[in-house]
């Protein structure tokens, strides 16, 4: 399929964009500053803090699995069965528990991965979800695949 173009120019800090390549959901998240530097408090937790299966183009092999810190892009489709995990930006969800940093949650068997899309640990998902190619055609536009 032919790479899509992504608009982020009203893509508020915390929101979630998504759209369509390849038939599958792409998201864009705007992270805020918040958020980044919750990340690496994740890392005792995760399956593969630093991405070391390769699920991600090489230039987003980083502590933030990006191009740019404030912006995440990842194929929103859980690397268990299939399903499209929920957006959980918010920090310290009942349900979710005070270590909670903001991530998703795939309703069909309770994966759960952070907001770098990385998988936490003692859930079906084996992997980090994937990060699909993609580049900025300028600040307001990333082309996707
Ligand atoms: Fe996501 Fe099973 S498909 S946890």
């Amino acid at each position: 399929g032919a790479p899509v173009e992504a608009d982020i120019s009203k893509l508020e800090p915390g929101a979630l964009l998504r759209v369509k390549w390849r038939g599958k959901p792409v998201w864009v998240v705007h992270r805020t500053p918040e958020m980044i530097e919750a990340l690496p408090s994740n890392d005792p937790r995760l399956v593969d803090p630093t991405s070391e299966v390769d699920h991600q183009p090489s230039y987003c092999k980083n502590p933030t699995r990006s191009i740019k810190p404030e912006y995440l892009v990842a194929i929103g489709i859980c690397t268990h069965l299939g399903c499209s995990p929920t957006y959980r930006p918010e920090f310290a969800p009942d349900d979710l528990g005070p270590e909670w940093k903001g991530g998703f949650h795939c309703p069909c068997h309770g994966s759960r991965f952070d907001l770098a899309a990385r998988v936490f640990k003692n859930v079906p998902a084996p992997t980090n979800l994937w990060i699909p190619k993609h580049v900025y055609l300028n600040d307001t536009t990333i082309l996707i695949g």
